[in-house]
């Protein structure tokens, strides 16, 4: 159990570099497992989800060694196409093994994955992809079985772009024989980081960035070099933490415009934006103003992750906020502990309505999954006297060095 201790108030002024992102390590990871391969990634963050990847692969018969922030992997060796329960429950991407494993080995035997209580998270979508790319899945209890397939090129239609359903028919259609087309991809960031990567290993794929993926076959390589993308959400997170106490802070090493959503919102209530040629300067003061009406939506929209972070900054505002949250049924589980800090947040549904208060008091919270768990500790840095987030590891499953990030730009924070 990770305690936070955080005694809120103080602006935060300074910089910081943000740190590989953990949404395109994790697919880069198993694909590293798609084709026989030597790899080496660089900026790879140092995350409880990064580390159980790293021993998914070494399971199935993969070398995967750490240096600092470098991983070298070498898949030549893959031995096996079964990942055991335990490791599938450790996180949502474990999932992505089972396009990657089909793709390699024609079949696979993994359970369903684990991963934050966001709603129900089904893998319909996944399941439907990898099976039109010719892949049989049978499904009993919790349990996967891909039995031996022949994947060929074919019309994917998503009818939803989801993220990890994007990812897992991309790893299996590069190994299908002939072409595939991906019609309502997601087009995330960090699918256009895992095409690249796959691109680097020898597929060819066309459409990145939109979403319309054309795949149309591997003619696959023996190392790849790559480096790791920042992360927009861990910068995301500063930015909130930063505008929600008030503060100065320049956040370099990542692509400002991959939080264009957020910022709008940010700069609505008040902060200073200022774009920058490898991040972004953002200064805020006094309360923030309310921003109306804010809805979630699939990249280029508001980010998902980032809705408890915006909601976290604007507690103090003034006014009224209404946040729908289209993405997830369940993602305002921070709002209950964010009201034991004083908070005016009323739930129905898929909306929270926040009333900002004049100030915030310390408390103790308890996180139940990474992006709320950040929240409460931005939240906590804005309220009067010390507060307490109780966490079972959430947060290190997506943050490298969160205190150590906050107390750089001033905060007094400190875990035990
Ligand atoms: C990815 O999750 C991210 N995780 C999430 O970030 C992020 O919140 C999410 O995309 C949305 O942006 C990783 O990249 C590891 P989805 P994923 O499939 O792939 C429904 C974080 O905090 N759906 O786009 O699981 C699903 O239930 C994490 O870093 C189906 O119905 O997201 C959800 O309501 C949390 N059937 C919606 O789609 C399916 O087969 C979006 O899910 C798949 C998804």
């Amino acid at each position: 159990m990770d305690i936070w201790h955080m005694r809120g108030g103080r602006r935060l002024e300074g910089e910081r570099r943000i740190q590989g992102s953990k949404n395109a390590t994790l697919p880069i990871l198993a694909a590293a497992a798609l084709t026989p391969l030597r790899c080496e990634l660089y900026r790879v963050p140092r995350l409880r989800d990064v580390e159980a990847a790293l021993r998914i692969l070494r399971c199935l018969g993969c070398r995967a060694e750490r240096d600092g922030d470098a991983v070298a992997i070498d898949s030549t060796a893959l031995s096996g196409c079964c990942v055991p329960q335990e490791l599938m429950r450790e996180m949502r991407s474990s999932v992505l093994f089972l396009g990657a494993l089909i793709g390699r080995c024609g079949e696979a035997k993994l359970s369903l994955p684990g991963g934050c209580k966001l709603g129900k998270r089904p893998i319909d979508l996944h399941l439907d992809a990898l099976r039109r790319l010719g892949a049989r899945i049978e499904e009993d209890g919790a349990e996967l079985r891909c039995l031996p397939s022949r994947l060929r090129g074919c019309e994917i239609v998503l009818p939803f772009p989801s993220v990890g359903a994007t990812e897992n028919a991309l790893l299996a259609a590069c190994a299908a024989k002939g072409e595939s087309v991906l019609h309502g991809a997601a087009r995330e960031p960090e699918i256009t980081a895992l095409a690249e990567f796959l691109i680097a290993a020898g597929a060819r794929i066309r459409g990145l960035g939109t979403d319309t993926l054309y795949i149309d076959g591997f003619c696959p390589r023996r190392t790849v070099r790559r480096r790791m993308a920042p992360d927009r959400i861990a910068a995301a997170t500063l930015a909130c933490a930063a505008a929600g106490v008030g503060g100065d802070v320049r956040l370099r090493g990542f692509e400002s415009g991959e939080i264009s959503s957020l910022l709008h919102f940010l700069n609505e209530a008040g902060c200073d934006i200022i774009p920058q040629s490898d991040g972004l300067r953002l200064r805020a003061g006094g309360r923030l103003r309310a921003v109306g009406r804010v809805r979630t939506a699939p990249y280029p929209g508001f980010a998902t992750d980032a809705q408890p972070l915006l909601m976290a900054a604007l507690l103090r505002s003034e006014g009224r906020t209404l946040i729908c949250e289209t993405i997830f049924e369940d993602r305002f589980r921070q709002a209950p502990e964010l009201r034991r800090l004083g908070a005016d947040i009323r739930l129905g549904g898929r909306l929270a309505e926040i009333r900002g208060v004049e100030a915030l008091h310390g408390a103790a919270l308890c996180a139940s999954d990474l992006r709320g768990g950040a929240a409460m500790v931005c939240a906590g840095l804005a309220a009067e006297g010390e507060t307490v987030v109780f966490d079972e590891g959430h947060i290190r499953r997506g943050y490298e060095d969160l205190d150590g990030d906050l107390r750089a730009l001033g905060a007094e924070i400190w875990l035990t």
